[in-house]
């Protein structure tokens, strides 16, 4: 695996190393098999050493996290980790996400520094929840979506009712890419509908039963399924679709070649004032994730930055655009799993972790001067709203900087209340509560408990100055500032909000936030 490329002399060289990117993320159901596909396709990429360590269940995943008691704990993984690895001529960049719901959140915003997203589905069970609840985040981001149909080594639906299951309760256009050769234990391999190739572990005869369900098969799909429409693959409105099985190693060269000849490279990307071509020579990059405590022996806060454009380099000056300062990027670094290296440079499409103590915040842009903002990180309405309780009086002007610098982080969203009362936070899932009440307690000293609020619903709100003023003194107990001090109402029920909105129709009460 080689993450460093050597020096190209001149634009020519950087557009092409950018063009030869991918950056994805594979989105799934618990179970549908990332895991193991993710094994598999660390392994086609020659990266074997570390294939072991994602392994998601047992001693093995435990070893890769261990560096937070929660996680120790529970076995779960709350990191977000990056993958690098070269096939087929491109440089991959898979970027991992936790695998519980509880961090959905961190997830939503990996997708935002993702080209593309291959989507992992279970062929006997079809579009689950979760698959359903991500696909609508890449959706929201027109994410292009590969979708590849683990587990036809098993019993399995019929591939035309999975497609169908697909296009409808999505509403995806489905064009398959690979035929399944055989089903279940007879499942030997696929036809390559695209390159009219087939690919299987075993010789068969045009008499085989595999191969006269497939001409059948083939002659339904080619007249009755879309072909594959780039520009719709794209704008995320059609997915190529893959069978295979990730444990017996079928279908994965498949994906990674499509991935390869079609899968995006890194693409423009909007911000306040312009958009950003990803093959222009200034560097910009996203902070879409920060991470603290990576390593336990240094206290250490990590920007996870996306480079949008151009070239990075190890010792480069940034402008941090949201504070106006400059800094010398002295120690960016890659990172793989839980390994890490010194990057020396990177290109569009790369993640560089860059060390920082609470200087950089989620959603920040970093350039070479250009005064830019990169918009489109959201932040999500958290789902259950709790009040912290501070054991000790005493520390809370410690809680209030712990809160705040946790909040940063994305640990869980702050919330001030304008009357005055005890800030409170705001979560997707409960496990993220108690990470909080482990991080104040081991890192800052500060023992929390919580106090249910009258609260279920946040919303962002938005409108006339002068109406939302108005509004905000009518409903002082209900109100409160965000992190950002933008303001945010709190709703007992739904149908509270609902009678909210409709009795202030010049206001916009938002469930999503766009950093930027
Ligand atoms: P996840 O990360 O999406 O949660 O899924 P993971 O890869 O951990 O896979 C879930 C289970 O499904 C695992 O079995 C795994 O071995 C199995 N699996 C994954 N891909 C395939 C496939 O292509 N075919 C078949 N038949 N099974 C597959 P497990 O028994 O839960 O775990 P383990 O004991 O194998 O680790």
């Amino acid at each position: 695996m080689s993450q460093t490329q050597s020096a190209p002399a001149g634009q020519t060289a950087i557009a092409d190393a950018i063009a030869r990117r991918r950056t994805f993320a594979i989105i799934s159901h618990p179970d549908a098999g990332k895991t193991t596909l993710t094994e598999r396709i660390l392994r086609a990429g020659g990266a074997i050493q570390m294939a072991g360590s994602v392994r998601a269940k047992g001693e093995r995943r435990r070893t890769r996290s261990d560096w937070m008691g929660i996680e120790r704990d529970r076995g779960i993984s709350v990191v977000t980790s990056v993958m690098t690895f070269e096939y087929g001529g491109c440089v991959f960049n898979l970027l991992d996400t936790p695998g519980h719901e509880d961090f959905s959140e961190d997830t939503y915003r990996t997708l935002t520094a993702v080209d593309s997203a291959v989507m992992v589905i279970d062929a006997a069970k079809g579009i689950e929840d979760r698959t359903r609840k991500l696909f609508e985040i890449c959706r929201m981001r027109d994410i292009p979506i590969v979708t590849f149909i683990n587990k036809m080594d098993r019993e399995a639906q019929d591939p035309f009712a999975l497609l169908d299951e697909i296009s409808s309760s999505l509403a995806l256009d489905t064009s398959p890419a690979t035929w399944p050769v055989g089903r279940a234990a007879t499942f030997v391999g696929t036809y390559d509908l695209y390159n009219k190739q087939l690919h299987v572990t075993s010789e068969l005869t045009q008499s085989d039963p595999r191969m006269i369900q497939l001409a059948e098969d083939l002659e339904l799909a080619e007249a009755g399924l879309p072909e594959f429409d780039r520009q719709a693959f794209d704008e995320g409105h059609l997915t190529p679709v893959f069978f295979g099985s990730a444990m017996k190693e079928i279908g994965v060269t498949d994906l990674l070649d499509a991935l390869v000849a079609f899968g995006p490279a890194p693409r423009d990307q909007a911000t306040e004032t312009r958009t950003v071509k990803a093959d222009e020579p200034g560097m910009t990059a996203l902070v879409f994730k920060i991470q603290a405590n990576m390593d336990p022996n240094h206290r250490d806060r990590i920007a996870f930055a996306r480079v949008c454009s151009g070239r990075l380099t190890r010792g480069m000056r940034l402008h941090h655009t949201r504070t106006g300062k400059n800094f010398a990027l002295h120690t960016p670094q890659f990172f793989f799993a839980r390994d890490r290296q010194l990057a020396e440079e990177a290109f569009a499409g790369d993640v560089v972790g860059i060390p920082n103590h609470g200087t950089l915040r989620i959603g920040d842009t970093l350039t070479e001067g250009e005064e830019l903002r990169f918009t489109g990180v959201p932040y999500f309405a958290p789902e259950i709203l709790r009040r912290v309780r501070l054991d000790d009086a005493m520390k809370a002007k410690k809680l209030r900087q712990a809160l705040t610098e946790l909040a940063e982080e994305g640990v869980v969203q702050l919330f001030r209340p304008q009357d005055g009362a005890q800030p409170i936070v705001g979560v997707v899932g409960t496990l993220q509560l108690d990470v909080l009440q482990a991080r104040l307690k081991g890192e800052y000293g500060v023992g929390i408990g919580f106090d249910s609020t009258p609260f279920s619903l946040a919303r962002w709100v938005t409108g006339d100055k002068v109406k939302l003023e108005a509004f905000a003194a009518a409903n002082r107990s209900s109100m409160a500032d965000d992190l950002d001090g933008d303001p945010v109402y709190l709703a007992s029920s739904a149908f509270m909000m609902r009678r909210t909105e409709e009795m202030n129709p010049d206001l916009a009460f938002h469930d999503i936030k766009q950093i930027g």
